[in-house]
């Protein structure tokens, strides 16, 4: 595999029934870029998320973190993998309603055994930086929908992932807080060296991001095709006017 890539789903396939909702995908994951998946709704872009992000085993294909097969792994070694090399952001649902927002950011610190008190402490340092500072002692309900996918965002980084997995990240805000939470997103991710998977059918969203690719019932388009969503032409190499560019 190319030393650039982090991540790489090799012919993924998985169906569900009749369904198949992956029908072989190749992708890799660049180290240190945002990458979007975009395409239309039931065409397979939180499937591929899952298989890539070991929360589902693909039907057949592999997939490689820095070398390393995970795809066929145990639950117990994949659940651990996905708690210490990635972080996730959800539509929402994610953060728990009973605990106050440092601690919500603390939990996969705790869960890896930091002790509570270091854990907290380290967490609470991503607030000034994500503009919640204030908001530390704030349960989820006290929050408004942009600061919780904030916090989102920094329980995503605490643990300083190899890749972080957005599903929908801004689906259940407004526009102008979508594309600020993703802008923020984007620039967390690289600020920590964390290469960035978002699934979004959001252009402005993708915008955001240094390089996007399609699904299309169950495949990826061939890179370059235009398809809908895709971007004026550039040289490949090249940044692309407006999403970003290269580092
Ligand atoms: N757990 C499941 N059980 C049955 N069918 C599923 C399941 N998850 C996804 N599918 C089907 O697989 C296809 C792709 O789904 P999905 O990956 O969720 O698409 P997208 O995220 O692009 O909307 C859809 O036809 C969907 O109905
Ligand atoms: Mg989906």
């Amino acid at each position: 595999m190319s030393s650039q890539s982090v991540l790489q789903g090799r012919d993924l396939k998985k169906s569900f029934g009749p369904t198949a909702a992956l029908a072989g995908v190749d992708i890799a994951i660049h180290r240190g870029e945002a990458l979007a998946i975009m395409g239309p709704s039931g065409s397979g872009k939180s499937t591929l998320l899952h298989c890539l992000a070991g929360i589902m085993k693909p039907d057949s294909g592999e997939v490689h973190l820095l070398g390393e097969r995970i795809d066929d792994l145990g639950e117990r070694k994949r659940s651990a993998l996905r708690r210490t090399r990635f972080g996730f952001v959800f539509q929402f649902g994610q953060l728990l309603p009973e605990l106050p927002a440092d601690e919500n950011v603390a939990l996969p610190l705790m869960l890896g055994g930091v002790p509570r008190a270091r854990a907290v402490q380290q967490a609470r340092t991503w607030f000034g930086p994500l503009g919640l500072a204030g908001m530390e002692g704030r349960r989820p309900g006290e929050l408004s929908g942009g600061q919780a996918q904030r916090v989102a965002i920094a329980r995503a980084l605490v643990t300083r992932p190899a890749v972080v997995f957005a599903d929908e990240p801004t689906g259940a805000l407004d526009q102008a807080t979508g594309h600020a939470t993703m802008r923020l997103l984007v620039e967390a991710t690289k600020h920590n060296d964390a290469s960035l998977v978002v699934v979004t059918h959001d252009t402005q969203v993708a915008d955001a991001c240094d390089r996007v690719v399609e699904v299309r019932d169950g495949r990826l388009l061939t890179q370059g095709q235009p398809g809908p969503y895709a971007a004026a032409p550039h040289l490949p190499g090249q940044p692309v006017p407006g999403r970003g560019g290269a580092r």
